[in-house]
């Protein structure tokens, strides 16, 4: 399973960047402006930095003028993925620029109806929301279950991303479950490594080799 960090924090960015197991990034406008960043710019820094796929999400919501914002975007960078979300005009704009090779990741997908039609549409990538879900008391992770089950049933090459990842079983269902790829917060990427017996592990056998009064260098 791919590893997106879900930010515009570049500090953040870079750091995961450099444990070597970040494959993209996704933004969205309200990330963009909680980074207090100019959008093209931090694009283009995050960009640098990796190599995967980075979101950058168009904001009109008419096709003509998100191909318009599409084709601004996409010269930032190679790996710039065009974010479009889950509307007639938006699928319409993902056929288009899939069509001419562009990477697209259709958002704000919440049934799996909605996530056929981003297969039909040939999204590189489809967000389902699982958090957003779970705050309106709906399961998010079944619909994580029934996308797979469906583009599975007919090849399509989709990639399912879990997008709205709150903590760390949601990665771990995502996981069980197939999806492709898991956007989350840099916070909940970290606490994947976190075990409490690892840190006892650690320091009891911290403890011994203090013992030996040996050094490996
Ligand atoms: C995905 O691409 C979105 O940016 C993100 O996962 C939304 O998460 P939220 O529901 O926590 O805002």
């Amino acid at each position: 399973m791919k590893f997106f960090a879900d930010t515009a924090e570049i500090a953040d960015i870079k750091d995961l960047a450099a444990t070597g197991l970040l494959d993209g990034v996704t933004t969205n406008p309200s990330l963009i402006a909680k980074s207090g960043r100019d959008f093209m710019e931090v694009t283009k820094e995050i960009c640098d930095i990796v190599d995967g796929p980075v979101s950058a999400e168009v904001v009109a919501l008419d096709h003509e003028t998100m191909m318009k914002e599409a084709e601004v975007l996409r010269k930032i960078a190679d790996n710039v993925c065009i974010k479009v979300p889950l509307t007639i005009d938006g699928l319409k704009t993902c056929k288009a620029l899939t069509s001419d090779g562009t990477m697209v990741n259709v958002t704000l997908c919440f049934s799996a109806t909605q996530a056929l039609l981003a297969a039909k549409a040939g999204a590189t990538f489809v967000s389902p929301f699982v958090g957003r879900h779970d705050d309106n008391g709906v399961d998010g992770m079944d619909l994580i279950r029934d996308i797979r089950l469906i583009y599975d049933n007919y090849a399509f090459a989709t990639e399912i991303l879990v997008a709205s990842v709150r903590h760390v079983t949601h990665v771990l269902e995502s996981a069980r479950i197939g999806a492709d790829v898991m956007t989350a917060p840099p916070a909940v990427i970290k606490n994947l490594v976190k075990h409490v017996l690892t840190d006892k592990g650690i320091e009891g056998f911290m403890a011994d080799w203090a013992k030996t009064g040996q050094s490996i260098l």
